[in-house]
C-alpha cells in the first residue's frame, strides 16, 4: 500500500477531538499517516463545529484557503481528498457541497466508521459522497478495538447525542438522540487506554451524566456506578467527565465524588443563566436554586471541589434583570474557570424564531461585564493556589527550553523547570506564583529534602 499523507483540524468540543483521534484509526489501516503539513496532504479533513454561527462560518473560509491547496497539488499531478466532517457535516450536508463543490467528502458524526469505504468511492468514481445518516449499527461496535494514546491524558467517549433540546442548541440535531455505550465495552477502552499509558481519562458525553449503559450482568449502570468500577482498575490515575446536566446530577453519581479519590475535584457543569424567566424559556429542566441546590450536594460531598460553567448572554428577551440574575448567581457560586458566549441564533432552533432577539452590541456590553467578573473569581482562585502542593500531570513542553507544562487536579497549567523525562509523569509541584491563565511551580523533591 502506497503511503499517504493525512492533515486534520478540529474544531468545537473535545467530543470532536475524540471523534478526530479515532477517524486517524480508522485511516490508518488504509495506509494514512499524519502530517502537519496542509500542503503535503493527500487528504484533510475538518472535524467542524456548529454550535455558533462563527464556528461554523469558519469552515467556509478554511475550505477556500484549502481549495488552492488542493489545486496546487492536482497541478502537479496529484490529488488531494478534501473531507468535511463533524456537526456543520451532519447540519447542512448538501449546503457544504453546493458552497464548496471542490469537496470530496460529507459525512456526520455517526459514520465515520464506514469513512474507508467512503473514501475508497471517492477515489473511485471522483465523485463527492455525501453521508450524514444515523445508521442502525452503533459506530462503536465497528471502530477498532485498537486505540492510541497520545501522551498520559486521554479522552473516552461513553454516552453521545442530546434529548434535552434546550431551545438555543443544536447538538441534538447534529448528534442525534441519547445515546449510552455498554458499560463493559467502556471498561474495555478504559483498561487499553491505561496499558497504552494513560493516567487520566476523561469521560466525554453531550450529557455525560445522563449515561445509562449496560453493565456487566445485563443492568443498567449510571455514571456514578461507572466511575467507582473505572477507578479499579491499575494505574489510572485521574478521572474526569464532561460535559453534564445540572438535573441529571443524582445523588449516586454525587456519592462518587466523595467516594472516588481518583475523581478530580474539578466539575463543568453549565448553567448558561441565572434567570429562572430566561431558563424557561432555553428549555432547561432546572432552575437557579435547583442549581445552587446540586453545588451545595457536591460540596458537602467534596469540600474541595472547584466548578466551571458555560453561560450565554442576550438569549431573546434577556433583560436587565434576568442578566443582573446571571451576575448574582456567579457571585453566589463562584467559578474557577468559565466560557461565555454571545447568543447565536441557530437555524432551525426554536430561540432563533422568537421575534425579541438581542441587538449585537448589548450582548457584547452583557459579555464583557460578565466575563470581567469570571476572570476575576478564575484569578482569585489561581492566587489562593499559591503555597499549595499540587499533584501535576506534565502534557507538553513549555515556551522556553527546560520548561514543562502540566495540569492541576483543577485543570490549570502549571509551568515548571524540569526535565523532559518528567514528561507523561505525575509529580508533587509546589505553586510558587499565579498569573490569570497559568500557575508556575517547582517540583518537590522528597529525596533532596531529606538529604
Ligand atoms: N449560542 C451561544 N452559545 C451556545 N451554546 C450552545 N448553543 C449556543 C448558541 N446558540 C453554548 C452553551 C453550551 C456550550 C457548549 O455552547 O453555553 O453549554
Ligand atoms: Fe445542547 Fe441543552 Fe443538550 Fe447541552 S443539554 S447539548 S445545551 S440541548
Amino acid at each position: 500500500m502506497k503511503p499517504k499523507k493525512l492533515h486534520i483540524k478540529t474544531y468545537g468540543c473535545q467530543m470532536n477531538v475524540y471523534d478526530s483521534e479515532r477517524i486517524v484509526e480508522v485511516l490508518t489501516p488504509l495506509g494514512f499517516t499524519l502530517t502537519d503539513r496542509v500542503e503535503d496532504a493527500d487528504m484533510v479533513v475538518l472535524n467542524t463545529c456548529h454550535i455558533r454561527e462563527k464556528a461554523a462560518e469558519k469552515v467556509y473560509s478554511e475550505l477556500g484557503r484549502l481549495r488552492a491547496h488542493q489545486a496546487h497539488k492536482a497541478q502537479a499531478g496529484g490529488r488531494m481528498i478534501l473531507g468535511v466532517a463533524g456537526c456543520v457535516a451532519q447540519a447542512q450536508g448538501q449546503e457544504v457541497l453546493n458552497r464548496a463543490p471542490f469537496v470530496d467528502l460529507v459525512f456526520g458524526p455517526q459514520t465515520y466508521h464506514r469513512l474507508g469505504e467512503m473514501v475508497a468511492r471517492t477515489m473511485r468514481e471522483h465523485g463527492a459522497v455525501l453521508n450524514t445518516d444515523f445508521p442502525e449499527d452503533s459506530k462503536f461496535d465497528s471502530l477498532a478495538r485498537t486505540r492510541t494514546v497520545n501522551g498520559a491524558a486521554a479522552f473516552l467517549a461513553v454516552q453521545e447525542g442530546c434529548d434535552k433540546f434546550c431551545t438555543y442548541c443544536v447538538v441534538p440535531y447534529t448528534r442525534g438522540a441519547e445515546y449510552s455505550r455498554r458499560a463493559t465495552d467502556v471498561l474495555d477502552e478504559a483498561r487499553q487506554l491505561v496499558d497504552l499509558g494513560a493516567q487520566e481519562i476523561t469521560l466525554l458525553g453531550q450529557n455525560v451524566n445522563a449515561y445509562h449503559g449496560e453493565g456487566a450482568s445485563g443492568q443498567t449502570w449510571g455514571l456514578g456506578r461507572l466511575i467507582r468500577e473505572m477507578a479499579n482498575i491499575d494505574g489510572l490515575e485521574r478521572i474526569r467527565y464532561t460535559t453534564s446536566y445540572p438535573a441529571d446530577m443524582n445523588d449516586d453519581l454525587i456519592g462518587a465524588h466523595a467516594e472516588v479519590d481518583k475523581l478530580m475535584p474539578y466539575l463543568h457543569l453549565p448553567v448558561q443563566t441565572g434567570s429562572d424567566t430566561v431558563l424557561k424559556a432555553m428549555n432547561r429542566q432546572h432552575n437557579a436554586d435547583d442549581y445552587k441546590c446540586v453545588v451545595n450536594k457536591l460540596r458537602t460531598a467534596r469540600s474541595d471541589l472547584a466548578l466551571s460553567s458555560d453561560f450565554i448572554v442576550g438569549f431573546p428577551g434577556e433583560t436587565e434583570a434576568d442578566f443582573a440574575a446571571t451576575l448574582k448567581l456567579v457571585e453566589d457560586v463562584t467559578f474557577i474557570q468559565a466560557y461565555s458566549f454571545k447568543y447565536s441564533a441557530r437555524a432551525g432552533t426554536p430561540a432563533a424564531a422568537l421575534d425579541n432577539q438581542i441587538p449585537e452590541a448589548l450582548k457584547a456590553e452583557r459579555l464583557a461585564r460578565l466575563q470581567a467578573l469570571l476572570n476575576a473569581q478564575s484569578l482569585a482562585f489561581n492566587k489562593t493556589s499559591v503555597g499549595q502542593r499540587f499533584r501535576v500531570l506534565f502534557e507538553r513542553p513549555g515556551k522556553h527550553t527546560g520548561q514543562l507544562i502540566g495540569r492541576s487536579p483543577y485543570m490549570q497549567a502549571v509551568v515548571v523547570e524540569a526535565d523532559t523525562g518528567l514528561m507523561n509523569t505525575v509529580q508533587d509541584v509546589a505553586v510558587v506564583a499565579a498569573g490569570p491563565n497559568s500557575l508556575k511551580g517547582t517540583i518537590v523533591d522528597e529525596k533532596r529534602a531529606c538529604a
